[in-house]
């Protein structure tokens, strides 16, 4: 099996990164205009090939992933479309905001031609092979989704989903990142002004997620469950959450997520 990656910027680096780690009997190959990038993948991990040739890139290779900046994608279907072969090729966008109508749209050739498209959305934890992956298909076959499926699983989970939940799936695991690490951010600021340095901050709050992600997956529990395990009526516990109720707290989350699929 070959893959091609168009785009070596963060989700194409981290994409081939988590392939040649985790998948067997593939060949990739990245492909950008700039050397930089392709030098330090090609420096970490010799088995990639590397081109500053988007046609050659896609010659040959049975899945082509896009991955460049959702505004460059236009552009960069026009420059590789004369090399596709939507009989042999499989193409996968992971560009954000980008739909498969605009997609194909671009991809179509003479005649009405469209390839199997699937718009797939990782989020940067595939970098450490703990990726929640969003994967929706259009025209696509089963054989194509058990494997993209398989691939990504391999660099953390992945999820097939209908079109119409991928800015949801965006919202929850891909921005989701960003406010798990708020929570984060705002426990060690807490945890700071009652007395910890920095670091000492970081470091139990890291463990306290771990510890309840634990709880979690070895009871296959609900939070609610746990919650109420460490919630003693009158105790300190209750006290926290009244206060963290009162500012509006999981409230402030949920307006969160919804904004962040608001076009
Ligand atoms: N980052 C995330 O968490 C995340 C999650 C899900 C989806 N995505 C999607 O992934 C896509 C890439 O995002 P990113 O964060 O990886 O952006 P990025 O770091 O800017 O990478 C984009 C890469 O595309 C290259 N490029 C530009 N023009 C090209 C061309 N004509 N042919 C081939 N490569 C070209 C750029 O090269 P130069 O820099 O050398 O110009 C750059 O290395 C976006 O569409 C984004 O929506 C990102």
């Amino acid at each position: 099996m070959k893959i091609a990656i168009i785009g070596a910027g963060n989700m194409g680096s981290a994409i081939a990164r988590g392939l040649v780690r985790t998948a067997q009997g593939i060949d990739v190959i990245v492909s950008n205009p700039s050397a930089g990038k392709l030098d330090t993948l090609k420096k970490e991990f010799p088995q990639i090939e590397i081109t500053t040739d988007n046609g050659m890139a896609v010659k040959g290779a049975d899945f082509v992933f896009l991955a460049v900046k959702p505004w460059k994608m236009e552009e960069v279907i026009a420059e590789i479309k004369p090399a596709l072969n939507y009989n042999k090729q499989v193409i996968v966008s992971v560009a954000g905001g980008v739909g498969s109508e605009s997609l194909d749209g671009w991809l179509v050739k003479e005649g009405g031609l469209l390839p199997q498209l699937y718009i797939v959305i990782p989020n940067t934890a595939i970098a450490t092979l703990c990726g929640m992956t969003f994967i929706s298909g259009k025209r696509t076959v089963q054989s194509s989704d058990v494997y993209l499926t398989s691939l990504f699983d391999a660099m953390g989970k992945a999820m097939m989903v209908p079109e119409k939940l991928i800015p949801a799936g965006t919202s929850l695991a891909s921005c989701g990142i960003a406010y798990a690490l708020q929570y984060i951010n705002a426990s060690m600021q807490g945890g700071s002004e009652l007395g910890f340095s920095h670091s000492q901050a970081l470091e139990i709050v890291m463990q306290t997620m771990r510890g309840a992600l634990s709880v979690l997956e070895a009871g296959g529990a609900e939070p609610q469950t746990e919650i109420d395990r460490v919630t003693t009526p009158g105790g300190l516990t209750l006290r926290g959450l009244e206060a963290m109720r009162e500012g509006g707290f999981s409230q402030s989350i949920i307006e969160g997520l919804h904004a962040s699929i608001k076009k």
